[in-house]
């Protein structure tokens, strides 16, 4: 295959290597990047491969995704993670795993959230349709398993397909809530701790489970666990802060679904009149701007970053029991990042 011609234009935290910051001046996260670069490039490659193979429908669809970039959080995790924990082997595959499930949670979230736009360009089912659209997500679906079968083991993909219910679940759950302005805070963590979280988990967690190291793992699951919440609320936070230029996503969508995330419950119980407004507005499209405004006045998203902060501290103390070195330090480095991003 040519990795020249196929290989998508650097984006995310891709985008971060090739800043052409001054010697010495190199960012925190193209720091982690660089201490696994042979990793993510062979992952890379094997990702391409994997989403243009098959029919022609599947595989158009897997190049439009393939194209379109990403952060590609999850495969820097598999490997730091890897890394971090003494694992020594080959990670491509395992790495590819993590991601082609987000790809194919992708393509079934932007359908379920009927998403007008991913990575900057219109939500493939926009382009594609539903139907050829859910059937490549599945096909990613079954991708992964095989390749964390194939190249994890039986714990790594015992574990995988836990996450695939956990996954699954998390989205119905929050679609059952849709338009609940009452959704308490412990059914919204639960949420994202199983639509989120728990594949971010995995990722990290992954190569400890191909090498036998239980104790490893098991750390490396907690941190998961917990920067994987606060990328989550990251994630929510941008929904109302974030620039759709960065993001590659419009602002205000949840909002505007009177989905209830993070952000605006903290909201809810800092300005009073909030609740009234919003169910006076329900379904009307140009009340969005002004309460988008009066969400972010009443400090509901700092709060919620400061509650993903949080998340992130607990995060980093699951790695006390790891080798001290540079791959556990880009851990921290990493987890810390994840909330501080602007996309
Ligand atoms: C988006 O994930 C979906 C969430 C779980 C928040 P990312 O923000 O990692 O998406 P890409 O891969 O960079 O596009
Ligand atoms: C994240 O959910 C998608 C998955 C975890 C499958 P959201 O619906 O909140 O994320 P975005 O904003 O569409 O990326
Ligand atoms: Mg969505
Ligand atoms: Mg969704």
């Amino acid at each position: 295959m040519d990795m020249v011609a196929t290989r998508p234009e650097p984006q995310g935290l891709h985008r971060e290597l090739s800043l052409g910051l001054p010697r010495g001046r190199i960012s925190p996260v193209a720091r982690c990047m660089a201490l696994v670069a042979d990793e993510l490039d062979l992952a890379e490659g094997l990702l391409n491969s994997q989403l243009r193979e098959g029919e022609a429908t599947v595989s158009a669809i897997g190049g439009y995704l393939a194209v379109a970039g990403g952060k590609r959080i999850r495969p820097l995790l598999t490997a730091l993670g890897a890394r971090a924990a003494g694992f020594g082997g080959p990670l491509a595959a395992l790495m590819c795993a993590g991601e082609v499930l987000h790809l194919g949670s992708l393509l079934h979230d932007d359908v379920v959230d009927e998403a007008e736009e991913r990575r900057g360009r219109p939500a493939a089912q926009r382009v594609f349709g539903n139907a050829g659209v859910i059937l490549t997500g599945d096909v990613c679906l079954a991708r992964a398993v095989r390749l964390a079968a194939e190249h994890g083991g039986l714990r790594a993909v015992t574990e995988l397909c836990h996450v695939v219910v956990e996954m699954s679940e998390g989205e119905v759950i929050q679609l059952r809530h849709r338009g609940d302005l009452d959704l308490p805070l412990p059914r919204y963590m639960e949420i994202i701790e199983r639509k989120s979280a728990a594949l971010i988990s995995w990722c990290a967690a992954a190569g400890a489970w191909a090498s036998g190291d239980e104790r490893a793992a098991d750390g490396l699951r907690r941190f998961g666990r917990g920067v994987g919440i606060a990328f989550q609320i990251t994630d929510d936070v941008l929904d109302y802060v974030g620039d759709p230029a960065v993001t590659g996503k419009a602002v205000g969508r949840d909002l505007a679904e009177r989905k209830l995330t993070l952000p605006l419950l903290c909201a809810l119980g800092r300005d009073p009149g909030l609740r009234a407004a919003l169910s006076a507005t329900a379904g009307d499209e140009r009340a969005t701007a002004a309460l988008l405004l009066r969400v972010v006045e009443s400090g509901g998203p700092a709060e919620a970053l400061r509650a993903a902060r949080a998340q992130v501290e607990g995060a980093v103390g699951a790695l006390s029991g790891l080798p001290p070195g540079p791959h556990r330090e880009a851990l921290e480095e990493l987890g810390w990042h994840l909330v501080e991003r602007v996309r």
